[in-house]
């Protein structure tokens, strides 16, 4: 089949969208950050005011705001009714709201639904990234992959990223948010029973892309 789908989930830290974006590029492939729609619905959650400790106020408006995804691995970007938010989606913020957001299933049947829609139109094949992917959003993707990672490998990749941040402080919140994502009734973070499991604490990045590349060549 020449459109390859592939879905790449696993918790926050564990090298992810670094991996999925290099992976998409050097295959040719669309490439789609899922995180960063459920972190677009909360942005748009948290600038109009909406009690997100209420998911039947979240499910109320869920539907109002519009989110286009580019999915150029190149150069991924996000839009809420036509404002690029790539940058205010990653406010700590938004991070430690998005759990409560992404957890009300009308949220999560909008996303899902666009999400489908997203990869059924990648003419090239796509790289789709998340919590959900291989169970349920992809459940006939070509190939699955579960990244894991130790917490302590993945705190430190995150305080890497966020200069300056407490590691401690880093992991508390990352295992917080795992631990949200992965306990919610609808679509929980879980490895597909037919992914392949990566732990990718001892490896470098590089090494990483190179085996997920190895995988998706063995399927094409
Ligand atoms: O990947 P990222 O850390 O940007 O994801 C942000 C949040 O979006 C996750 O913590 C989770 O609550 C939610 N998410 C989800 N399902 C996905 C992708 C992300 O619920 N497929």
């Amino acid at each position: 089949r020449a459109a390859v789908i592939v879905a790449i989930d696993g918790p926050s830290g564990t090298g992810k969208s670094s991996t999925s974006k290099a992976v998409a590029a050097q295959l040719g492939l669309s490439y789609l950050d899922t995180g960063a729609q459920y972190r677009a619905i909360t942005w748009w959650m948290v600038t109009n005011g909406i009690d997100i400790t209420d998911p039947s106020a979240i499910a109320a408006v869920a539907g109002k705001a519009e989110i286009v995804s580019g999915t150029d691995p190149e150069n991924p970007t996000i839009a809420v009714d036509g404002t690029d938010v790539g940058g205010p989606i990653r406010t700590q913020e938004v991070t430690s709201k998005v759990s409560a957001v992404s957890a009300v299933p009308e949220v999560r049947a909008l996303i899902t639904g666009l999400q489908r829609s997203i990869a059924a139109s990648a003419e090239k094949g796509i790289v789709v990234e998340g919590r959900d992917i291989g169970t349920t959003v992809l459940p006939d993707a070509d190939l699955k992959i579960f990244l894991t990672a130790s917490p302590e490998a993945r705190a430190a990749r995150r305080s890497g990223e966020l200069k300056g941040a407490d590691v401690n402080a880093t992991r508390e919140a990352l295992l917080k948010r795992d631990a949200a994502d992965s306990s919610r009734k609808t679509s929980p973070l879980a490895k597909a029973d037919d992914a392949v499991e990566v732990d990718t604490s001892e490896l470098t990045l590089q090494q990483v892309i190179e085996c997920v590349v190895t995988l998706v060549e063995e399927k094409r």
